[in-house]
């Protein structure tokens, strides 16, 4: 733990590998109430000790993250969640099907439990997923514990979709990145909680609505349920440190110009998302090419993106990183 400089995000972080002796190292980072950023199929995450409230606390001030937010426990197996959870019929069979990958259930907390309560931000429920990504599921087991983790940037910024990008958000405020390459889906897992009277999305994500609706009927909106929330899901969020302005057909002056499917006649867009108007492809360029148009322009237009598929997701983003 890095108990003098836990505010320094100038400092160089230390970048290691998924070998086995890497990850053995990661795992006993962990183990001593330390703070790992580990890649998943959706974004790098920043990894402590669920069970151990200092170590929990410790990725509340890395983030700067309001601690009423709680945090996802990535698990490495079925198993390891029923330990932690309450699982009812619906939920065991959501998490057979979309387990592991980008799908989060929110379920009534077992008590006891041994997750820190500063974890679950002191709520009845607890979210949990298994990662879709090899070397943080050997990471998940060599630790044998629930591992609490956010997306590992500073709060309100965009998500970090490789190892670079950790390290410029975060530097010496984490222990360890372990670089697993560049983050397949990019975007954020689907938050659902599968309740008595209907399942509700607390997120959209990487975990498409209509695939869960297969099994859930339609999905709640939080407004439509009684009262289960996604305290994170704060307006502003996602956020470059330009102007986002949306659905728009063609770039005003001095704005760079996010793109997605063929170019229109007369528009070259700086960056584009997809040319084949692909909304996975789009999904995975997202968060870094906001950064990559962020770092020279005070201004980005933003195509329109269907709203199908993946394109809830990216617009839900594109929306948040818009407010003000
Ligand atoms: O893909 C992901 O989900 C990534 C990777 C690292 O797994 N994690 C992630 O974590 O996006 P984070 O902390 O940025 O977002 C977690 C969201 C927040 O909106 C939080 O409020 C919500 O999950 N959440 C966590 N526990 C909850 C609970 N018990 N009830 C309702 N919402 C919860
Ligand atoms: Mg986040």
């Amino acid at each position: 733990m890095k108990e003098d400089s836990e505010l320094d995000s100038r400092g160089a972080a230390t970048v290691i590998g998924t070998r086995d002796d890497d990850l053995a190292r990661a795992a006993s980072v962990i183990l001593s109430g330390g703070l790992v950023a580990a890649p998943t199929e959706t974004v790098y995450g920043l990894a402590a000790d669920a069970t151990n409230g200092a170590a929990v606390a410790a990725i509340y001030t890395a983030k700067g993250r309001p601690s009423f937010n709680p945090l996802i426990c990535h698990v490495s197996d079925l198993a390891m969640a029923e330990s932690l959870a309450h699982f009812s019929p619906l939920a065991r069979r959501l998490a057979e099907q979309f387990w592991p990958g980008p799908l989060t259930l929110v379920l009534p907390r077992k008590e006891p439990c041994p997750v820190s309560e500063l974890a679950t931000a002191g709520l009845p429920s607890i979210a949990l997923r298994q990662p879709k990504h090899e070397a943080t599921l050997r990471l998940i087991r060599l630790v044998g514990r629930p591992l609490a983790a956010p997306s590992a940037n500073p709060s309100e910024q965009l998500s970090p979709t490789t190892a670079a990008h950790v390290a410029a958000g975060l530097g010496a405020r984490v222990d360890l990145i372990i670089d697993g390459g560049a983050c397949e889906a990019g975007l954020e897992s689907t938050i659902i909680a599968p309740g008595e009277g209907g399942a509700v999305m607390l997120r959209p994500g990487a975990q498409p609505r209509a695939e869960i609706e297969l099994f859930t009927g339609p999905l709640l909106s939080p407004e439509a349920s009684k009262g289960i929330v996604a305290p994170g899901m704060l307006r502003r969020h996602y956020a470059p440190r330009a102007r986002l302005r949306l659905d728009a057909e063609s770039p005003a002056e001095g704005e760079a110009y996010l793109g997605f499917g063929a170019p229109r006649a007369g528009v070259s867009p700086s960056l584009n998302l997809s040319i084949r108007g692909d909304l996975a492809e789009a999904a995975s360029n997202l968060f870094a090419m906001l950064r990559a148009l962020d770092e020279s322009h005070v201004a980005i237009a933003v195509a329109p993106i269907p709203d199908t598929g993946l394109g809830e997701a990216i617009n839900d983003r594109l929306r948040r990183g818009a407010a003000l």
